[in-house]
């Protein structure tokens, strides 16, 4: 079953075909109006999802060689409500036009499966981290759709950190390349920074964030490579530890890590060189946010006899799993 997949929750427009042997095409534009505002803005969000999504969906099928795939899948939520409609409304009417089945995904569940598209691929069941510019969250995955959250952020999403973090640096959006980057030149232990926790084992980011602040603002700590380093680390620090407790909790050592903070080059040094953790990572290409995460989980789905009506809605804060 080849099943194109498409993605328009946030700022990337995306299209994919996937079929047995996995990727056969994955076409992603991403958005450069919103880089002078420093953040997405939505309403620029769903205007230029409506003027590219034509364009990425035609590439998608062309690189794939396909005229038409046997099912379509778009994301239904969480997302940027009028952002997801676009794409949502664009692969329904496909479906409805071609007459093949329908399927609404879960851009969270795209993001944790994602690391199923490539070898060497995690058996269930595994800990799968989704950290991303909107989400920051533990799951154990037992199955497709069976998913227990054992973590979640009270405040900042980990890749938000990131972005505000770049801001206050003075750097663009998103913010995370850029810190990865200067980081690359800096001390991690040059500038202090707490290493935040909830008494629910849950994480908070917005601490850290003000923290750094105050390094920048109050102490006259030079915005450069140490403080981005040091940032840095304090994030990939607290993420490990969660994952390390999860481990004890549930006896599992297999980790996929996903969304675009699993792009951080040391937050993939770290986790991968870590003695009791199995690690698996996707592709860099692959964390930020694509079309080929979408059609995955679309196939999966329909392999297992689901599909949905086309009057289904998007699903602003829809939850994995639910
Ligand atoms: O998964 P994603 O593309 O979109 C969402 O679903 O949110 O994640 C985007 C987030 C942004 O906050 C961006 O700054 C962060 O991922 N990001 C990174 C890196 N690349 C992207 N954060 C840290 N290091 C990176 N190399
Ligand atoms: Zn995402």
């Amino acid at each position: 079953m080849r099943v194109l997949g498409i993605e328009s929750s946030c700022d990337e427009t995306a299209a994919s075909v996937v079929g047995p042997s996995g990727v056969l095409s994955d076409v992603v534009y991403t958005q450069t109006v919103h880089q002078e505002y420093l953040g997405v803005v939505p309403e620029l969000a769903s205007r230029a999802h409506a003027e590219q999504v034509v364009a990425v969906t035609r590439a998608a099928l062309d690189r794939a060689g396909i005229g038409r795939p046997d099912a379509v899948a778009a994301t239904a939520g969480p997302g940027l409500i009028g952002a997801v409609l676009v794409g949502l409304s664009f692969a329904k009417s496909l479906a409805l036009g071609w007459g093949v089945p329908f399927i609404g995904v879960n851009h969270l569940e795209g993001h944790l499966l994602s690391p199923l598209l490539d070898d060497p691929a995690p058996d269930f069941p595994f800990l799968a981290l989704v950290v991303s510019g909107g989400h920051t969250a533990l799951y154990l995955a037992q199955d497709v759709g069976n998913y227990q959250t054992l973590a979640t952020t009270v405040d900042d999403a980990a890749g938000e950190a990131f972005d505000k973090v770049a801001r206050l640096m003075g750097m663009g959006y998103p913010g995370g390349p850029g810190v990865d980057r200067l980081s690359r030149n800096g001390d991690p232990k040059a500038v202090p920074l707490p290493r935040p926790r909830t008494k629910t084992g849950d994480w908070s980011f917005s601490g850290l964030k003000t923290a750094v602040r105050y390094q920048v603002q109050t102490a006259g700590v030079s915005p450069g490579p140490d403080l981005a380093a040091s940032f840095q680390a304090a994030v990939v620090d607290v993420l490990l530890r969660r994952v390390l407790r999860a481990t004890d909790e549930t006896g599992v050592s297999r980790v996929a890590l996903s969304g675009g903070v699993a792009a951080n080059s040391e937050l993939r040094r770290v986790f991968s060189e870590h003695p009791h953790l199995e690690t698996f990572l996707p592709p860099r290409s692959r964390c930020t946010d694509n079309g080929a995460m979408i059609a995955n989980v679309g196939r999966l789905r329909l392999l297992r006899g689901q599909r949905d009506p086309l009057s289904i809605s998007a699903k602003p804060s829809w939850q994995p799993g639910a």
